[in-house]
């Protein structure tokens, strides 16, 4: 109680405006001035008045918003990183171009599309090339748009969320680095997962079914295509909470996402669909601690965890960012 009575204090001291995953703990919802989902973060923070952002939740999160807006000083309570976002850097980025032009796709015939879930120098390598980001909440808009171009889609890096999409928009699809013939589909997608996501099972789906007739079930699109295709309902974690407030409070309910989130549904009659814990590693690390020792280190100024982007990435990020936004 302490400690959030004094991050009241310093952060309207300070002007300092603290910017919250869903997926963060309890303890730093309750202390955020934004709370929201990747897309409505990067939006909302980075049209935020404060010269200072507190980004709670992880690394290509609050680049994004460095990216977008530039002048803001964003820090972090904790560096922490999403694992899928690790997963594609500038060099497997480069060598899977190389394998679709060995296989007959020139570079120019390749339209790439980076989910929000990926480092600046991924966004900024896409831009490049024509491309643009999505989120989880708009990445259908976003695709059908870059269908139009006429151009085969290279998707990164979340292989079930690629073929999700590609599933739900009707269009055919390979995974690079799996399936052999993959120069002739309409989307070819990298081979990169979400750790937390990859817990839910299409038997954790009957297991809920089999024991609550009537049950609902939601997941994200990081979710295997085998669990997206028994869910009533697929969204971000944004739309997962809206669909679940929505019902009435009688309504049983298995939600596929982050622990954290899911937990602050069960006023309504939601459960977790899983029967492991499934916790963001990285997202649980930031603490109301962490987050009073970045406030101080605003006040002291040394300034912990600042986020920086290299500029000439930053501006190719930002156009990569920007195409989305002006889509969505
Ligand atoms: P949302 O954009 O739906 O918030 O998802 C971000 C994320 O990292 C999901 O694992
Ligand atoms: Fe990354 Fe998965 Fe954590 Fe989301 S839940 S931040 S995709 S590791």
């Amino acid at each position: 109680m302490e400690t959030l009575r004094e991050i009241f204090r310093l952060k309207k001291e300070l002007n300092v405006t603290i910017a919250a995953h869903y997926y963060q703990r309890d303890e730093v919802i309750a202390a955020a001035d934004l709370i929201g989902d990747s897309l409505e973060l990067s939006r909302k923070a980075s049209a935020d008045p404060n010269e200072y952002l507190i980004f709670c939740g992880v690394g290509f999160m609050a680049q994004s918003v460095k990216t977008l807006a530039p002048a803001k000083r964003v820090l972090m309570p904790r560096i922490a990183c999403c694992s899928m976002a690790r997963m594609i850097d500038g060099a497997s980025y480069d060598r899977s171009i190389e394998r679709l032009e060995a296989a007959g796709i020139p570079k120019e015939n390749v339209m790439p599309i980076t989910y929000i879930n990926s480092q600046a120098e991924i966004k900024a390598r896409v831009a490049k090339m024509g491309g643009m980001v999505c989120t989880s909440a708009n990445a259908e808009n976003i695709i059908r748009r870059a269908l139009e171009a006429g151009k085969k889609i290279f998707f990164m890096p979340d292989r079930c969320l690629g073929l999700n999409l590609a599933k739900r928009i009707g269009i055919s699809t390979a995974t690079l680095g799996r399936d052999e013939a993959f120069a002739s589909k309409d989307m070819i997608v990298y081979d990169g997962f979400c750790s937390v996501h990859q817990l839910f099972t299409p038997q954790d789906v009957d297991f809920y079914r089999d024991r609550y007739p009537g049950i609902l079930i939601a997941v994200h699109p990081e979710c295997d295509p085998a669990v997206v295709d028994k869910a009533d309902f697929v969204g971000s974690t944004s739309q997962i909470i809206k669909w679940v407030q929505a019902k009435p409070n009688e309504q049983t309910i298995a939600v596929g996402t982050e622990f954290n989130l899911v937990n602050r549904l069960r006023e309504k009659n939601t459960f977790v669909l899983s029967s492991t814990k499934p916790e963001c590693p990285t997202m649980n690390e930031t603490t109301l601690r962490d987050l009073l020792g970045v406030l101080k280190s605003i006040e002291n100024a040394t300034f912990i965890n600042e986020i920086e982007v290299e500029e000439d990435e930053r501006k190719w990020a930002k156009i990569a960012l920007d195409r989305m936004l002006e889509i969505a």
